[in-house]
């Protein structure tokens, strides 16, 4: 392999390159352009070019995306990364420590449901035989909207 065909992270790729690596669709990579989740040069052709280290953003999206996390939490996460540059191992680690305490929340979130589910949630159904001892005539609507119970467990399991 000669020097010039080894990647780098500055390396500028096009739409189908992208696509080619990532599996992610021209149009998607627009939408996540327009929501601020990655970036993209021009050039004089005005056809789009996305740096090489775009690619791990997009993967991150997809990783999210298959999480369930909002595309809002990623943009926000992603703002504190530089957007012309390939970011740094200390931009990660910060990145990581946000996400990883996203992440926490769904965690204890799933593991509730899963104690959960063959229970009464309090989401005001009555559809359940626990529901008439856990939430009669729908008192949990009082406390607040949606899955009171699993809502409440969740933010109970929570570290202070
Ligand atoms: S499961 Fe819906 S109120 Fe009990």
């Amino acid at each position: 392999m000669s020097p010039e065909s080894i990647a780098h992270p500055k390396d500028l790729l096009t739409v189908g390159e992208v696509t080619a690596r990532t599996g992610v669709a021209p149009s998607a990579l627009r939408f996540y352009e327009a929501e601020g989740l990655i970036t993209a040069e021009r050039n004089r052709g005005n056809q789009r070019l996305y740096r090489r280290h775009m690619l791990r953003r997009i993967s991150l999206i997809l990783a999210a995306r298959r999480l369930g996390i909002p595309l809002a939490d990623v943009a926000e996460i992603f703002t504190t990364l530089p957007s012309d540059e390939a970011p740094s191992h200390r931009d990660w680690v910060r990145v990581s420590r946000l996400w990883k305490s996203q992440l926490e929340d769904r965690r204890r979130y799933i593991m509730n449901l899963e104690r959960q589910l063959t229970a009464c949630i309090g989401c005001g159904c009555l559809s359940m035989r626990s529901c008439d001892l856990l939430n009669p005539d729908d008192r949990l609507r009082t406390r607040g909207v949606g899955p009171v119970r699993l809502d409440e467990s969740s933010a109970r399991d929570a570290p202070a």
